[in-house]
């Protein structure tokens, strides 16, 4: 049998898998979603959801791959043996990855806009005021929705084709250099606006504000910003070496992926909280809220133009997080040529994203059937929890201590090894059962 292709060192797949996990999910999503949720008590349910149920499930991923070197669907199949229902794991990542990638790709889409325009100038008449109908006559344009959704789907298939070098030694550099900028523009915003009612809103603990649908989002919500419960990460561990260890990168992952997500809070939030701005449509604030200050920047038309330039190159190394999966399946279990399995799925994929490109005003029809925020709000907090739970419960239960510890370099009496199971067979499913029961209930 031919040997797998791996990542030339560790360093680069942590790097990958960094740049899997920081994307919109840290940038666009976590601050609207925490906005709307009420803050402190979403943020800490959101740590707890990370460290204790999020980081064992993204290491049960990563050492599954590894260990069958295969794709989600094929790696799940090999290791379950006769018993054919765990291959609901690899159907229903399938779907999670064809679904999220859909609408990701047109969201993406929306930070090149914003980077073409800055550039040339057309962001600097914007207002507190103006910048929201700016935004909604923009998603409301089919012409370019359409074609920033094709653009980027382009660019992710073009990468899946070449290969990934180039863009993990990218992801090296620009990925930092982003962590500067919004570093950098969160100094600003907090020099001018303050920090307190930011720090008090992030920090300050009222479970009265969480409902069943806040908990359930917190959840999801740590699934999908660590790219776990599609089984992304069951291919990323696949090129893993085995000499390398798989929590410490795992560790990294989590912690780098809090830094960003918290990160962006500072950078937006003083803005809000200090420009007085009314903010009617949250989910649009990286867009309209940031830009406007941006511009107001010296210099500010061309630090808002590499802003929303790093922000789609870190949305690029997540959408290939999310073809992979796909064009991997289908060139290995239908054994085709991998530019056939990538050109098909990246083709059908984006007819799909189609429905959400146009869903945010520019068709009636897909408006009324809110096909963005559904299959946002399906894949987030249903298929990726319940992909985890089953990935929890599949690694937890039925793979042997043996493959575990080899896999993981430790021992079966390891104190960190009993942890670790511990979490992933019993904490991680009980949790993710109360929070599914409690959420049906409600
Ligand atoms: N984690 C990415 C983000 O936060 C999105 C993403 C990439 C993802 N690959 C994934 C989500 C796989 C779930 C599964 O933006």
């Amino acid at each position: 049998m031919e040997k797998r292709k791996k990542w030339s060192s560790s360093v680069l797949f942590i790097m990958a898998c960094v740049g899997s996990a920081v994307g919109l999910g840290n940038i666009w999503k976590f601050p609207y979603i925490t906005f709307e949720n009420g803050g402190g008590a979403f943020v800490l349910i959101y740590l707890f959801a990370i460290f204790m149920v999020g980081l064992p499930i993204l290491l049960a991923e990563m050492l599954i791959g590894r260990e069958a070197e295969a794709n989600a669907y094929d790696s799940v199949k090999k290791l379950a043996g006769k018993v054919k229902s765990w291959r609901i794991i690899g159907a229903l990542a399938l779907f999670s990855s064809f679904a999220i990638l859909s609408f990701y790709s047109v969201v993406a889409g929306w930070t090149l806009d914003y980077f073409f325009n800055a550039v040339t100038g057309n962001l600097a008449h914007l207002t507190f005021e103006s910048t929201g109908p700016h935004f909604g006559a923009f998603v409301a344009n089919p012409l370019k929705q359409v074609g920033y959704h094709t653009v980027f789907m382009s660019l992710t298939a073009f990468i899946i084709l070449r290969g990934t070098k180039g863009i993990e030694k990218a992801i090296e550099i620009l990925m930092p250099i982003l962590g500067v900028l919004i570093l950098l523009v969160a100094g600003v915003a907090i020099s001018k606006y303050g920090s307190a009612q930011t720090l008090d809103f992030l920090f300050t603990v009222d479970f009265s504000k969480v409902t069943g649908h806040g908990i359930l989002e917190a959840f999801g919500h740590a699934f999908f910003t660590l790219s776990i419960g599609l089984g992304a990460m069951i291919v990323y561990g696949s090129y893993f070496p085995r000499e390398h260890s798989l929590g410490k990168a795992a560790i990294w992952i989590g912690i780098l992926d809090t830094v960003f997500a918290l990160m962006a809070c500072l950078m937006i939030y003083p803005i809000i909280f200090g420009s007085g701005m009314n903010v009617k449509e949250s989910s649009s604030i990286l867009f309209t809220t940031l830009s406007v200050e941006l511009q107001q920047l010296p210099g500010g038309q061309y630090i808002c133009a590499l802003f929303y330039l790093l922000v789609a190159f870190a949305a690029l190394s997540s959408t290939i997080s999310l073809l992979e999966p796909i064009a991997s399946f289908a060139e290995e279990h239908w054994k085709i040529s991998r530019k056939k399995a990538t050109l098909v799925s990246a083709f059908s994929i984006w007819f799909l994203g189609l429905a959400s490109a146009l869903s945010n005003g520019a068709s009636d029809l897909f408006t009324s059937l809110k096909v963005m925020d559904r299959l946002d709000y399906l894949t987030s907090n249903w298929t990726l929890p319940v992909g985890a739970f089953l990935v929890a419960l599949f690694c937890g239960w039925w793979l042997s201590d043996e493959i575990k510890t080899r896999e993981l370099g430790l021992k079966k009496n390891d104190t960190l090894y009993f942890m670790w199971n511990f979490l992933i067979r019993i904490v991680s499913p009980l949790i993710l059962l109360i929070v599914f029961i409690y959420k049906l209930l409600q």
